[in-house]
C-alpha cells in the first residue's frame, strides 16, 4: 500500500473498465495507476484520457511491485485465467460479473485467491442500487414477515450501441444473456430470497439469430425456505422494462421501475413509499468499488465473495439445463455438494 492508499491497476479499458476507472478515481483510499488491454488501441486511448501506465502485456502489469490489486472487466472467458495469475501474483481481484463460465473455473478463481491471502470480490452492482438494497433490508428485517414470491423482469431491445461486442453473441464468451446480463438478477434474487433448490425454464431465440443462445428466458425458482420465485429475462422487447414486486406474509412489495424509481410498501394497515433518490445517491459502481478496497484497507473479506459469483453461476447454469432437457433442475450453489450442480431431479 503506498500512503495508506490502494494501488490499482485496470484489466479491460473497454466500456466497463472505463467506468470502474472514473468511479474509482473519486475514491480517496485508491489511485489508479495502470491498466492493460490486449488491444493496443484501446490501451492507448485509456492512457490519453486517463493518464496512466498502459500495457497490452497482462504480466507485465501483474509484474509491477507497485500494484496492490486490480479490476478485471475484460469478457466472461478471460475472468478465470486473469484471476488466477492475478492471485498468484499477490494482487487483490476485483472481478466484474459473471464470475466466469463454469463452476469449476470459479472454484479455480476462488482456490487461488485463498491459497494467496487475497481479497476476491465479484462485481454484483446490482446490490448496491437503492431500490434494490431496500428491498433486501425491508426483507431481511422481518417486519413483512416471510417471503412468500419474489418476481422480477428485465427487459431489453438487444446488444445496440456500446453493447454490439462479437464476444457477447457467443455464449462460449459471454455466457449468452442469461450471464452477460441476468446474472444481476439471478444474484439479486439469491440475496433476497436465500438459496436457490430448485428451477424451471423455457427459452427461445426469437429475434437474434446472429447469438447462440435464447434471448427470452421465463424462469421458476424455488427457493430452500419454501418461497418461490420468477424471472422474466428478455432482449426482444422495444418498449424495454426493469421491475417486479414481493409479496410476504404480511405485506408487499412494489417495484416497476428497479433502477431509479419509487418502492411502496403495502401492509393492511398503511402504505409507504421509499423515492431512490431519497435512499443513496452514491453511484453503485462507486459504492462497489469503494467495499473492495476498504475490504482491503481492513483485512476483511469483501460484502460480495467469490463463493457468491460462483452461486450465482451455478443458478445460471442450471437454468440452462433446463432449458436444454425441459426438466426440472436442482441448483448445486452449495459448495459443500458441488457434484448436484446441474443436475436434473430424479425421476423426472
Ligand atoms: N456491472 C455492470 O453493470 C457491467 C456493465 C457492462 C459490462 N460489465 C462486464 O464487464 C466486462 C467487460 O464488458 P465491457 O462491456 O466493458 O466489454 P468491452 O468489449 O467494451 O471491453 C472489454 C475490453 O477487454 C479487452 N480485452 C479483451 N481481451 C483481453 C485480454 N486478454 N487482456 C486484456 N484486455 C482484453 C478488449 O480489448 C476490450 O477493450 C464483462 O464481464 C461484462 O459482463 C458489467
Amino acid at each position: 500500500m503506498g500512503n495508506g492508499k490502494v494501488r490499482v491497476g485496470l484489466v479491460g479499458c473497454g466500456v466497463m473498465g472505463k467506468s470502474l476507472a472514473t468511479q474509482l478515481r473519486t475514491i480517496d483510499q485508491a489511485e489508479l495507476i495502470a491498466a492493460c488491454d490486449a488491444v493496443e488501441d484501446a490501451a492507448k486511448a485509456f492512457a490519453e484520457e486517463f493518464g496512466v501506465w498502459v500495457t497490452t502485456n497482462l504480466d507485465e502489469l501483474l509484474g509491477r511491485e507497485d500494484i496492490d490489486a486490480v479490476l478485471i472487466a475484460t469478457p466472461a472467458y478471460l475472468h478465470a485465467e486473469q484471476t488466477v495469475a492475478a492471485a498468484k501474483a499477490g494482487k487483490h481481484v476485483f472481478c466484474e460479473k459473471p464470475m466466469a463460465l463454469t463452476v469449476e473455473d470459479c472454484d479455480r478463481m476462488i482456490e487461488a485467491c485463498r491459497e494467496n491471502n487475497i481479497n476476491l470480490m465479484i462485481g454484483q452492482v446490482l446490490r448496491y442500487f437503492p431500490i434494490h438494497a431496500k428491498i433486501k433490508e425491508l426483507i431481511d428485517s422481518g417486519e413483512l414477515g416471510q417471503l412468500l414470491c419474489l418476481t422480477i423482469h428485465r427487459l431489453g431491445g438487444g446488444f445496440t450501441g456500446v453493447w454490439a461486442k462479437d464476444w457477447r453473441k457467443s455464449k462460449a464468451l459471454s455466457g449468452g444473456m442469461l450471464m452477460e446480463v441476468n446474472i444481476h438478477e439471478l444474484d439479486y434474487l439469491r440475496w433476497v430470497g436465500g438459496e436457490v433448490e430448485s428451477v424451471f425454464a423455457m427459452g427461445e431465440n426469437f429475434l437474434h439469430q446472429e447469438c447462440d443462445y435464447p434471448d427470452c428466458v421465463f424462469v421458476v425458482l424455488k427457493f430452500r425456505n419454501g418461497a418461490l420465485g420468477m424471472l422474466h429475462a428478455s432482449q426482444v422487447s422495444a418498449a424495454g422494462s426493469y421491475g417486479g414486486r414481493a409479496d410476504c406474509e404480511k405485506g408487499s412489495l412494489l417495484f416497476p421501475q428497479l433502477w431509479s424509481g419509487e418502492l411502496v410498501v403495502q401492509t393492511e394497515s398503511e402504505r409507504k413509499i421509499f423515492k431512490a433518490e431519497e435512499l443513496s445517491t452514491e453511484n453503485p459502481v462507486r459504492r462497489e468499488l469503494r467495499e473492495f478496497i476498504e475490504s482491503i484497507l481492513e483485512q476483511r473479506p469483501p460484502a460480495i465473495t467469490g463463493e457468491d459469483g460462483r452461486a450465482a453461476v451455478a443458478l445460471a447454469l442450471a437454468i440452462y439445463n433446463s432449458i436444454e432437457t425441459g426438466r426440472q433442475s436442482r441448483v448445486g450453489c452449495d459448495l459443500r455438494r458441488t457434484e448436484n450442480f446441474g443436475q436434473q431431479l430424479s425421476g423426472q
